[in-house]
């Protein structure tokens, strides 16, 4: 076996083109050995890895803290409650059954219209102007205004769940490669605080006067027989920002990136619209907006002749597993009509992204939104767009764009 490649997962290039490092990845070192950080750290680059990791929950954990304990990255003194991400066996199946309904397909479907309204108004506001960055004109505000509507916070109260949404991810995953600031630590309780004050009240008024939202749904869970805790809820409300937004906002943003850059591909799109859930699907391969899924072993296990030890912490690189050769043909091809597409943005087993029906609909309403009322899209400049602080997101803050109305 070779020496180990230089692979730093925080690498501001590394992470704008991660490719041909995760391709020597799986050529060489398929398990790779993280020197010098605080935490026993691996990575693995194979499609087959990365799926058994997430399949086998037997083996590997999606609780953390004991990987943290007796590390200076631990925070003793911090009271947590684990949000369903957070946790395995039991207590993630009960608080994930609790919320699946809310993201039925059929569910999903009931919001298609409200969903196509938002995007119009968002979209036309932007061909009107002419020249904007996509993500403030678009990609952030859709998601956050959709999951707003399902969880059923007050129109007025967008901005301060927006500015959640933007706090609460700004850092998420650093805590595995080095020592979280004063200002981070501060950051998280900050917000939880914050949210806690808002919704306490929200979810009283539900319990008197229940609507058609997960809010309520969530306050009767917790009223019938004491199902789910205030601060379960609260965790809850926390990982649908966590988990929905900065994701899907990602997606349509490299969306329209993947499209600006393949100009044929575009082109083949805006004559075939029928192709739009297949492209949907190949964006979030080629261009997947979570780079990494970690994992922690609860025992010593072996892999690629290394020994991972329990607590390990694995780092599965969906980025890589959806370029590998061996599932993908000309994996390194950009095709909106790949089919078949098992790729794994949406993770694989039982933390399965819940939100991945919706992700996709609202990925297909922007983008048919955008190119259905422009002839032409193009960037500005070709200078290196801004990224996203969040080592687990390969994203780009700002996308200024120059539209042309149809
Ligand atoms: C393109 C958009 C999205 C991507 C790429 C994405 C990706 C993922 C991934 C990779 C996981 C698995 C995490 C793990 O294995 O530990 C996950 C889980 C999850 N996602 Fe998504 N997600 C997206 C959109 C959404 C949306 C729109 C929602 C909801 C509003 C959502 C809610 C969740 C939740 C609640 C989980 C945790 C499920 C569990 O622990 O059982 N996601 N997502």
């Amino acid at each position: 076996m070779s020496a180990p490649f230089a692979f730093n997962p925080l690498d501001p290039e590394t992470r704008r083109d991660p490719f041909a490092l995760y391709a020597r990845g799986r050529a060489e070192q398929p398990l790779l050995v993280h020197e010098g950080l605080p935490l026993p750290i691996f990575s693995v680059f194979h499609y087959d890895d990365v799926q058994a990791i997430l399949r086998d929950d037997s083996i590997w954990s999606n609780q953390f803290d004991p990987a943290f304990e007796g590390t200076t990255l631990y925070e003793p003194e911090e009271e947590r409650t684990d949000s369903m991400l957070g946790l395995d066996g039991e207590p993630h199946h009960r608080l994930r059954s609790l919320v699946n309904k809310a993201f039925t397909p059929r569910v999903i479907q009931r919001r298609e219209a409200q969903m196509r309204s938002n995007a119009a108004a968002l979209v036309d506001a932007a061909v009107a102007a002419g020249e904007v960055d996509l993500v403030e004109a678009l990609t952030h505000p859709f998601p956050v205004q959709v999951i707003a509507e399902i969880i059923g916070i007050p129109f007025e109260d967008r901005k301060r769940f927006k500015d959640w949404s933007d706090r609460v991810i700004q850092d998420l995953g650093l805590g595995f490669f080095e020592q979280p600031s004063e200002e981070s630590i501060l950051r998280s309780r900050e917000i939880f605080a914050e949210m806690s004050e808002y919704f306490v009240p929200l979810a009283q008024e539900r319990a008197r006067d229940p609507k058609q939202d997960l809010l309520t749904g969530l306050v009767l869970a917790e009223h019938e027989g004491s199902k789910l805790s205030h601060d379960e809820m609260l965790s809850m409300l926390v990982l649908l920002l966590v988990a929905g937004n900065e994701t899907t906002t990602t997606l349509i943003g490299n969306a329209a990136l993947e499209l600006m850059a393949h100009p044929e591909q575009m082109e083949r799109l805006r004559k075939n619209p029928d192709l739009m859930p297949t492209a949907v699907d190949e964006v979030l391969r080629f261009a997947s907006p979570v780079q990494f899924d970690p994992r922690r072993a609860t025992r010593a296990v072996t892999l690629h002749g290394i020994e991972i030890p329990e607590n390990g912490i694995v780092l599965s690189w969906i980025g890589s597993a959806n370029r590998d050769e061996k599932i993908f043909d000309r994996a390194e091809f950009f095709d909106i009509a790949r089919t078949p597409n098992p790729h794994l943005s949406f993770g694989f087993g039982v933390h399965y992204c819940i939100g991945a029906n919706l992700a996709r609909l609202e990925a297909r309403i922007a983008l048919e939104t955008l190119l259905a009322r422009t002839r032409h899209i193009e960037r500005t400049d070709d200078a290196p767009l801004p990224l996203h602080e969040s080592p687990v997101f390969r994203a780009v803050s700002k996308i200024p764009v120059r539209l042309e109305a149809a």
